[in-house]
């Protein structure tokens, strides 16, 4: 029998299904209150607030689980690769190796990006983030690739997110070569993936850049625990952009911008400013965590705490092992590890962390790992968006074959001033 829910409104019964999900999670059904009430609801931050049905990814926070189609993101950073993971998220199962290997060579054939996209490049200044820079080429790709008419809305979407997978990449090293002056290195047909990226970044003519297999190893990790987080606010800007039927570049280049944000994606830029800010103090942790819990200081620990996450973070456990893992490969020290490694012990002991349920998210060990591999700073974040850049896809495909699309449009309750009359400016005060 289907659950249901009374609200009685001035003295009224209304009654709402509850929806249950697969894993045993419950909503209440409100897509009826304002017709049937009048009312709606109010819900800053969208805390309690279910935006869509969605069979993409499980998480769940009380328990520190996150599963992709099903499948636990343990098992898919240890066994699978960041393309085979991009295949499962956007077409809901596992490939076979025929359509793996297609599906790879597919994104070398798309790597290259248009010649005279190269112009842009040349014209942001020196020193601007990557990022915006990101975000403004994956929106100029349209201009360059324009729909074709003759193309199956199918095929169409096809190709548009092989090329977005593969271009994206590719943009996001040009605009690093660019952006520290050098020479732009293409993508090469031998290398995968995360190997053609490494070597976009580093090749140069005088010293050819030897593709290290731990390297391409944690890449694929990296992007993997990266690659989908359910209704996150770079996903939910990219099905709110997506809601008003934009092509699918302008929807991935909203949700760019949304990643920026210190408090989403460009927290692991923030992690190691923060580490660096401790380091440089002298290496004493106390005095940030008395920052953080003092409240009169807006100063967060960045790379801790999660709105759903309030046990641990999953990714933050396997981007923890990940970073010791590739600095013993190296045989190198980061002082840095050393201070996030006080800071955590300190942070788990710490009352108002305890009572805050902070603990370290995926941000919080993902820069010393990036460090390690040799990327800089200001790219940590276009890297998160590369490996998100699958979850993005498949949740904007999802919401477009929802038969129960709507334009997403929320409401607000006015309290700003009632109606008031004109005043002529001579007239002012
Ligand atoms: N440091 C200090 N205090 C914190 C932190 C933190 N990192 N995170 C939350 N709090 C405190 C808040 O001050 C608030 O305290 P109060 O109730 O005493 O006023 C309380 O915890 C709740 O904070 P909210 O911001 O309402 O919690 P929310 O669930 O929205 O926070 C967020 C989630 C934004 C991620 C937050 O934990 C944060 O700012 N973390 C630091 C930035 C970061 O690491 N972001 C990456 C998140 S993972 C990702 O996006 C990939």
């Amino acid at each position: 029998m289907e659950e249901k829910v009374k609200i009685r409104i001035d003295g009224k019964d209304f009654e709402m299904p509850i929806i249950i999900g697969t894993e045993g999670e419950r909503a209440i059904d409100i897509s009826r209150l304002r017709k049937e009430t009048g009312l709606i609801t109010l819900d800053p931050g969208f805390v309690n607030t279910g935006s869509c049905l969605s069979s993409i990814t499980f998480m769940d926070g009380e328990k520190g689980i996150l599963r992709y189609r099903g499948i636990p993101v343990e098992q898919l950073a240890e066994k699978s690769t960041f393309v085979e993971t991009a295949f499962l998220l956007i077409n809901g199962r596992l490939p076979t190796r025929t359509e793996l290997t297609r599906f790879s060579v597919l994104l070398n054939d798309h790597s290259l990006v248009h010649e005279d996209m190269r112009h842009f490049f040349d014209n942001f200044p020196r020193g601007a983030h990557p990022m915006g820079i990101l975000s403004s080429m994956v929106n100029a790709l349209r201009a360059f690739y324009p729909e074709i008419p003759e193309r199956s809305e199918e095929e169409e979407i096809d190709i548009t997110v092989t090329r977005l997978l593969s271009k994206v990449r590719t943009m996001a090293a040009m605009s690093y070569r660019i952006s520290r002056g050098h020479k732009v290195v293409y993508p090469r047909q031998e290398y995968t993936y995360a190997a053609n990226f490494l070597n976009m970044m580093f090749d140069t003519p005088v010293r050819p850049y030897q593709v290290d297999e731990n390297f391409v190893r944690a890449l694929n990790v990296f992007w993997i625990l990266h690659a989908d987080h359910e209704q996150n606010c770079s996903t939910a800007a990219v099905r709110l952009v997506g809601s008003a039927r934009v092509n699918l570049y302008a929807a991935i280049s909203a949700g760019i911008c949304a990643l920026w944000g210190p408090l989403h994606g460009g927290a692991n830029q923030s992690v190691i400013e923060m580490l660096n800010s401790i380091l440089e103090s002298g290496g004493n942790v106390k005095p940030f965590l008395a920052k953080a819990s003092d409240r009169n200081d807006p100063f967060r620990l960045m790379g801790f705490g999660h709105r759903v996450y309030k046990t641990f973070d999953p990714r933050g456990k396997i981007m923890k092992k990940l970073c010791h893992d590739i600095l013993n490969k190296l045989n190198q020290k980061d002082p840095l590890l050393d201070i996030a490694l006080e800071l955590e012990e300190a942070a788990l002991k710490d009352p108002y962390c305890i009572d805050h349920n902070l603990y370290p998210n995926v941000d919080f060990y993902a820069g010393i790992v990036l460090r390690a591999i040799g990327i800089p700073l200001n790219m940590f974040t276009v890297l998160f968006a590369i490996g998100r850049l699958p979850g993005w896809i498949s949740q904007w495909k999802e919401s477009m074959e929802d038969p129960n699309w709507k334009l997403h449009r929320p409401r607000q309750i006015y309290m700003g001033e009632k109606a008031i009359d004109y005043i002529p400016i001579n007239e002012r005060k």
